[in-house]
């Protein structure tokens, strides 16, 4: 996780990382900092917390520099406080370095810096690399080029990291393996950041490193070489993204802001894959290209992580009703550790927003090692995960900048049911008539999705009784299952509430035990296949006290008579049912986390981009 950003050029360099760092800060916020470098002298400011934080203990400072390196942390070793808190110096104070990622081997390398005399301030990864580096410099008396090149060979693990030294004050280093890294070309200035949020207003032009690069950057010109020193054209290309796309619009908060965004982001995710008037499919680049290949594949394999492993198990249950396929869903992290058999012709599915997930790029690394296909569903275009995959389809949902996601989730849902209804249509799996039904219910779907959102202000008021609430049980059956999963997910993010979503069935087996009169339990009761069961289901909490929040099809009365509140949802396809049901689920969070005065945008211990295993 974290963000890095980097400044060299003529600008002054402490606004630019100030403001690139309030746009990184989703990635992480147990403390920030920046090293600026002036005459060969290196200035530092850490601290704990938030970048507010940073802001107002630089208050009166003097922050003169040019070149300059900035830091918001997620910490994985040691804790969150002004040691910890990056950058850090090396032992001789001659060098300063951020750092995203995790250095795996950085105990055996600090015991031979310990060994040779090096003392540390704090207990991260960071400081054994950086001093490492130092190390090699001195001993071997390298250029810190060389001196890097050798250390980050012998380094294992993630890493983003970006390097000021006293002894080349010109220039700005930085590498990658694993962790991102976006660089912005200006007129001799260079942007750099762990996205490319940081960048807009500077410039559109721009490269993203490959694993295992070194990039060297002067004023005036830059070099990008490999570990083995050898130089490497990078692929500049234009960044195609607003300023207005991530900044707050009139609403109180990110979360809030994507919410109502979603009947756009998802017309813009259905737009060129279906015809927004008929419903008919749309042979796409994408897509469509793809689906003879989905269509003789033995098997899909969908690996994510957290929201988008709830979207992957919904694509389960489509894939495999309309286009007849096997699919098993996988958690990324889980894959990549076990010895999973991969078969000729198997695609692996993965699926993420940020496209940066470390749990699974290794998982796909693994996955292609043993010579599966790899089809990805990401939101963040250029990111290393579409980067290493054979072929994929963006969600199209735009920057996501809230840590929970929503509209994001919803652009997954997007393309897994067109990608089940391409292969299926191309498969003859599902009689025609069927698949029109479907795709003109999808183009309906924006329009259900803002009736929906009007019931904000009945959500808000309802959500006033369940606030003190310590546990909240979330039951769907079907394709309401997985949104259960994703409901209970997103109430414990959003308001740190105990929350266990389940197949309304299975409760009888073991969670039934916790229902008395103080759980609220959320049925996903819409009209399906396995509505009178879920009545029954209903039923067994009523009988045993237990308070019910019930979703609804509009015009069922036999739902609302059995339960304590009910959100009702306008009638749609069956299957298509998660799409609205998931919106009012997001909103009673949202609600839940404000009620409770939290950080709806910034929940505690979570980042938006986890890019550590
Ligand atoms: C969702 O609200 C989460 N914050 C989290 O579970 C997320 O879905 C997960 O970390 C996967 O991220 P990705 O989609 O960027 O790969
Ligand atoms: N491992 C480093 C630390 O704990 C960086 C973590 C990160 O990527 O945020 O400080």
């Amino acid at each position: 996780m974290c963000g890095i950003v980097g400044y060299i050029g003529f600008k002054e360099a402490f606004p630019i990382l100030l403001k690139g760092l309030k746009r990184l800060e989703y990635r992480g916020y147990d403390s920030s900092g920046v090293v600026l470098l002036e005459e060969e002298t290196l200035q530092l400011f850490k601290k704990k917390g938030k970048v507010k934080e940073l802001e107002q203990f630089v208050e009166g400072e003097q922050l003169a520099g040019n070149i300059g390196i900035g830091h918001t942390r997620w910490a994985t070793h040691g804790v969150p406080n002004d040691l910890n808190a990056h950058p850090h110096l090396s032992f001789d104070g001659n060098m300063a370095m951020i750092h995203n990622g995790i250095i795996e081997n950085y105990a055996n390398l600090k015991q031979i810096l310990v060994d040779n005399g090096f003392e540390f301030k704090s207990e991260t990864d960071t400081e054994v690399l950086l001093n490492y580096i130092q190390f090699l410099k001195n001993k071997d008396l390298l250029s810190l080029e060389m001196a890097l090149q050798q250390a980050l060979q012998q380094v294992k693990g993630t890493y983003c990291i970006l390097l000021l030294s006293v002894d080349e004050p010109n220039v700005l280093f930085a590498a990658r393996k694993g962790s991102p890294l976006v660089i912005g070309i200006g007129k001799n200035e260079f942007f750099l950041a762990s996205d490319a949020t940081p960048l807009l207003g500077y410039t559109n032009e721009v490269f993203y490193p490959n694993n295992e690069e070194i990039i060297i950057l002067r004023r005036h010109d830059y070099q990008v070489i490999n570990f083995n020193g050898e130089q490497v054209t990078p692929v500049i290309q234009e960044l195609l993204m607003e300023e207005k796309a991530i900044e707050k619009g009139g609403f109180d908060h990110y979360m809030l802001k994507e919410m109502y965004e979603q009947p756009e982001s998802f017309t813009n995710c259905l737009r060129g894959r279906i015809q927004l008037d008929t419903g008919t499919l749309i042979k796409t680049e994408d897509i469509r290209s793809w689906v003879s290949l989905f269509q003789k594949a033995p098997r899909i394999i969908i690996v994510s992580c957290g929201s988008s492993w709830h979207a992957g198990l919904l694509g389960e249950y489509w894939i495999e009703e309309l286009a007849r396929i096997p699919v098993e869903v996988e958690y990324a992290s889980e894959f990549r550790y076990r010895n999973p058999i991969i078969y000729p012709g198997d695609i692996v599915l993965a699926i993420s927003q940020s496209g940066e997930t470390a749990d699974t790029l290794v998982a796909l690394e693994k996955a292609k090692d043993q010579g599966a296909l790899i089809f990805s569903i990401v939101n963040v275009v250029g990111s290393s995960i579409p980067r290493m995959s054979d072929a994929y389809a963006y969600t199209h949902s735009g920057p996501e900048i809230g840590v929970a996601s929503t509209k994001t989730f919803l652009g997954q849902l997007g393309v897994l049911m067109l990608l089940a209804m391409s292969i299926a249509e191309e498969k003859n799996s599902i009689s025609s008539e069927r698949i029109m039904t479907l795709g003109k219910e999808m183009i309906r779907l924006p329009h259900l999705i803002e009736e929906v959102l009007k019931q904000h202000d009945h959500i808000k008021s309802v959500v006033k009784s369940y606030t003190s609430a310590t546990d909240v049980l979330f039951l769907g059956r079907g394709y309401n299952f997985p949104i259960a999963l994703e409901g209970a997910l997103k109430l414990k993010e959003i308001s740190y509430i105990h929350a266990e979503g389940y197949p309304a069935a299975e409760m009888k087996h073991g969670p039934i035990a916790l229902v008395d009169e103080h759980l609220p339990v959320v049925f996903l009761a819409t009209k399906d296949n396995c509505y009178e069961k879920i009545i029954s289901n209903i039923q067994e909490i009523k009988a045993r006290g237990g308070k019910i929040i019930a979703l609804a099809t509009e015009g069922d009365q036999i739902v609302p008579a059995l339960a304590k509140d009910t959100f009702f949802l306008p009638e749609t396809d069956e299957l298509l049912a998660p799409f609205l049901n998931v919106i009012v689920l997001q909103l009673f969070s949202y609600e839940m986390g404000i009620q409770k005065g939290l950080d709806v945008d910034q929940p505690r211990n979570l980042a938006k981009s986890v890019t550590v295993e």
